[in-house]
């Protein structure tokens, strides 16, 4: 597909995803949340791709939110199509991938921004960034599964009062909080995505995605992710990357998960 919106680079097993709307600080309009969905399912299939970064073009914007000016004239029934579809083929899509995508928040993430890396696997900053849920000054509620994604990564009471103030926080909040992982200067965002994403693609792509279903369900409902653990973890025993890592162990080598 001839992306329009987006820019695709990939190097070592790593995707970077670039959202490249940079008149609009990348707001998230219909072809481009399209194009991702081509990319996320081109991902998926795709076994030389082992990780995802998701990134924004400029300096100022992660993204800065769904397209306001696109569903300005909505109604209920447009507005629960976009949220429905959304969750379906973009957000829920991301979260549950086989590989693991770090969002590398670059300047504002608010709104559907900041959903679209509440969704990825975790979360990295630079110091320049904002972060927030700016939907109530709209007169709108998160429609791409931040109510349910935010309290669950920062708790109730931190998720509520993003919400609900529609307040930006800094990256050094957001640290504090635990909605990102390590905050960067602004030029060093990037290469501290791709140390994470490489350190994690040496590991088992099959232990890799059981683990990250495990969480996924575990999230939702905790006994179920007990369950699922155990079934998962009863199931890498029959891996090739098992066998791979434990060899490699006892031979004293590092594992060739490839
Ligand atoms: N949807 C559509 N367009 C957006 C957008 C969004 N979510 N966010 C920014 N833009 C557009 C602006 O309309 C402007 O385009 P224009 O010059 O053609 O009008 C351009 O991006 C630059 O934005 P601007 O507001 O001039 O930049 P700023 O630096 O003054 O402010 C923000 C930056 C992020 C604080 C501000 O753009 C903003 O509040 N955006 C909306 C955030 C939001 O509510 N997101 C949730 C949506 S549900």
């Amino acid at each position: 597909m001839d992306y329009q919106n987006i820019l695709i680079k990939q190097n070592d097993g790593v995707l970077v995803i670039t959202i490249n709307r940079p008149r609009n600080l990348n707001a998230l309009n219909h072809s481009t949340i399209f194009e991702l969905n081509h990319a996320f399912l081109d991902a998926e299939k795709n076994r030389n791709i082992k990780c995802l970064i998701l990134t924004g073009t400029g300096k100022q914007s992660f993204i800065a939110g769904a397209d306001i000016k696109e569903f300005s004239t909505f109604n209920q029934k447009k507005g629960l199509e976009l949220s429905k579809n959304g969750h379906c083929i973009l957000f829920d899509l991301l979260e549950n991938l086989s590989k693991p995508s770090i969002a590398a928040i670059n300047g504002y993430a608010l709104g559907g921004g900041l959903e679209l890396a509440l969704s990825c696997s975790f979360r990295i900053a630079s110091e320049n960034s904002m972060m927030g849920m700016p939907e109530v000054t709209l007169g709108l509620i998160p429609g791409y599964g931040g109510t349910q994604r935010l309290p669950n990564i920062v708790g109730k009471g931190q998720a509520l009062e993003m919400i609900l103030t529609g307040k930006m926080i800094s990256a050094k909040k957001a640290k504090e909080i635990g909605l990102v992982n390590h905050v960067t200067k602004k030029e060093e965002l990037l290469f501290k995505a791709e140390q994470l994403a490489l350190t994690i693609v040496k590991n088992s792509p099959s232990a890799i995605s059981k683990a990250i279903q495990c969480v996924n369900v575990g999230v939702k409902n905790i006994e179920k992710g007990f369950q699922e653990e155990q079934k998962q973890f009863g199931k890498c025993f029959e891996t090739e990357d098992f066998k791979e890592g434990i060899s490699a162990f006892l031979e004293k080598r590092k594992p060739d998960f490839n």
